[in-house]
């Protein structure tokens, strides 16, 4: 990252409402970037033991008030990252504490930009859809804002989300719906082939330390190469299928299985459910 993409204006202020797991990787990222310092960034969380933790990791402000933590903004950024079904009840307890000159950042899958306005009172919202591996610096998240937002804050947080890796900014809102089910669950896509075959090896003998090795370098060397070579995933398949050899048999019963209408079912189920968590 150069210089310049990782100045923020030195009065930027982040409030984090609900520290848990996403909240941290953008305060860890925030902190590794040297974007803000941690006496600008703000976090609120209802256990004493994990509030101790981000104190003393991190040197940040702690709160077990909310209200105290999006006040704390001022005219800055309050991100709200509490789960879906806690966000309610947040955004009823902060809505006289978020002024509206306030940029609401929220990475709440589901919440639509129109009814975290309308609760807080105030049009500057901005919706990013984060994955896990944001915590390492190579996320990819998925963000649009509302007309309201300055320029100026729309530049700062896409600032501040190259901190968690890459990020692309979409024009509808509905992207952030699709982007939920294909960048931000894609992991767990990811994560149960590691796991699956994995325990392929495993069945035929290898130590699962050594089944995990071949699965790990195999998926991130075959995705590397994806992207480094600029070939469709088929023409690289078709690379390493001979007539009659192992792929061409490993591949016959993958379509036989449906893999690939299963993997296009899953993605379509987390879209519809991405958009039901939004009318709740
Ligand atoms: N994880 C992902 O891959 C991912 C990807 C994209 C978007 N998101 C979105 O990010 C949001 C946060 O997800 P996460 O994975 O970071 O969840 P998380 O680790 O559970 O973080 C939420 C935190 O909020 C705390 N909390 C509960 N009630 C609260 C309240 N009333 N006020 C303030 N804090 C409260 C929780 O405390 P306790 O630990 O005590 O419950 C928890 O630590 C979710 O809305 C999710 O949709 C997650």
């Amino acid at each position: 990252m150069s210089a310049n993409e990782t100045k923020l204006a030195g009065d930027v202020r982040a409030s984090f409402i609900g520290c848990g797991v996403m909240a941290e990787a953008i305060v860890a990222g925030l902190l590794r970037e040297e974007m803000l310092s941690p006496d600008r960034i703000f976090a609120s969380h209802p256990r004493e033991e994990r509030r101790r933790e981000l104190a003393e990791r991190y040197g940040i402000h702690v709160s077990a008030d909310n209200r105290e933590t999006a006040a704390a903004a001022g005219d800055s950024f309050v991100f709200l990252c509490v789960k879906p079904q806690r966000l309610g009840r947040v955004l009823e307890e902060i809505k006289d504490s978020v002024s509206p000159a306030t940029t609401v950042v929220s990475i709440v899958a589901g919440a639509t930009i129109r009814k975290i306005g309308e609760s807080l009172a105030g049009e500057n919202v901005i919706r990013v859809m984060p994955n896990t591996p944001s915590q390492i610096g190579a996320g990819m998240c998925v963000w649009t804002a509302s007309p309201e937002v300055p320029a100026e804050n729309r530049d700062a947080v896409k600032t501040m989300l190259r901190a968690l890796g890459k990020e692309l900014y979409v024009e509808t809102e509905n992207m952030i719906d699709m982007a939920t089910s294909l960048s931000a669950t894609g992991p767990t896509f990811t994560f149960m082939v590691m796991e699956a075959l994995t325990d392929a090896g495993v069945h035929l003998g290898f130590s699962r330390e050594v089944a995990k090795e071949l699965v790990q370098e195999t998926m991130l060397g075959s995705v590397k190469f994806a992207m480094e070579s600029h070939k469709h995933p088929a023409e690289l398949r078709n690379m390493v299928t001979s007539p009659g050899g192992t792929s061409a048999e490993a591949i016959y019963q993958m379509e036989k299985g449906g893999l690939r209408t299963v993997l296009s079912k899953a993605a379509y189920a987390a879209y519809r459910r991405a958009v039901e968590l939004g009318k709740k």
